[in-house]
């Protein structure tokens, strides 16, 4: 089922596909996404972005709050265009994935004219999130900065804090990674972030980077630097601002706490760390890409060697 429904969940779209995921509950996948988001939208590219997670819909909330904040205070503010896919509810399973599939194609397609569009996903294991993992250009995965989130991507041998095997997780990027290939022999750029460090470095938290730089090799992922612990990264959800905004916009004085700097350089520096094709290259070819689908009235995947 799942081989059969990517083109149209990918709905054509050229856009670049970041996917936050990460089965665990309260990782920081809708901190994150927003925070990429917003990043992405201030450097200048279009950006769209889809909420998975029908439940709890936080990035929706995010993207609403934002959108109120800045029509009530008249302020020009950068803002994704959005749209949610929620689990349909169903007798038939196979009735209910056709549905969310056509959710997802459609907001995809809706949203093919940006350069990116960042998918937040739900903390468990649901049709939409393996779809959402097909898709995706770059999978970004945060994880608490302890063994108990670790256990989302390896089984570790308690006295000798190994890795003994990948997890239910992990297994499912590695479908996904193959199915992509199958379908558009496209790679998947897998990241992880541990999120939530502490400011102080613990024993504890050295052997987890240890097991993660063990298991990136294993499991084929890149490690981003991690994102600290912050105010500065929950304060702002209710206005709709993040760490990335200009700090006169949420700073009563304009000037910005030390927390807020330093969130502001985690969020660059992992956007940084992601790769994406922000440079004038990857510009011009979303741009040619755009362009083209425009012109023949219909989404289209170009080949790069028409773009250059
Ligand atoms: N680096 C951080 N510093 C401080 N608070 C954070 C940080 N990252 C996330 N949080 C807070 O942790 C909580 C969980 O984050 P978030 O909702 O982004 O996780 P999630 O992975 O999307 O959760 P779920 O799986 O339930 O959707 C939120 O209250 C968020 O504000
Ligand atoms: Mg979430």
């Amino acid at each position: 089922m799942l081989h059969s429904t990517f083109g149209p969940a990918r709905g054509g779209s050229p856009a670049h596909v970041i996917v936050c995921g990460n089965e665990k509950g309260g990782s920081g996948k809708s901190t994150l996404a927003m925070h990429l988001a917003v990043a992405l939208l201030r450097s200048g590219h279009s950006v769209g972005t889809v909420d998975l997670d029908g439940r709890q819909l936080s990035l929706t909330r995010y993207v609403e709050n934002r959108r109120r904040w800045a029509r009530d205070n008249r302020a020009q503010l950068p803002v994704p265009a959005h749209f949610h896919v929620s689990p349909a509810q169903r007798e038939r399973v196979a009735d209910a994935q056709g549905i969310e599939t056509h959710q997802l194609t459609d907001a995809l397609s809706a949203l093919g004219g940006c350069d990116f569009i960042v998918v937040d996903t739900p903390g468990a294991d649901t049709y939409l999130n393996r779809l959402a993992h097909r898709i995706a250009d770059t999978l970004v995965t945060p994880m608490n900065d302890s063994f108990i989130d670790f256990d989302v991507l390896a089984r570790i041998d308690p006295a000798t804090v190994r890795v003994v095997e990948p997890s239910q997780y992990a297994d499912a990027v590695r479908e996904a990674r193959r199915q992509r290939r199958l379908a558009d022999n496209r790679l998947l750029d897998w990241i992880v972030v541990r999120n939530r460090m502490s400011s102080i470095t613990s024993r504890n938290e050295h052997k987890v980077d240890a097991c993660l730089r063990q298991l990136s090799m294993q499991l084929g992922f890149r490690l981003a630097d991690g994102v600290t612990e912050r105010v500065a990264y929950r304060e702002l959800f209710a206005l709709g601002l993040t760490a990335v905004d200009p700090f006169e916009l949420h700073s009563p004085d304009g000037r910005p706490s030390r927390s807020q700097l330093a969130a502001r350089a985690e969020i660059e520096s992992l956007v940084t760390a992601l790769r994406l094709p922000t440079d004038d290259i990857g510009r011009r070819r979303a741009d040619a890409r755009r362009r083209f689908a425009e012109i023949v009235n219909r989404p289209i995947d170009l080949p790069d060697i028409f773009v250059r």
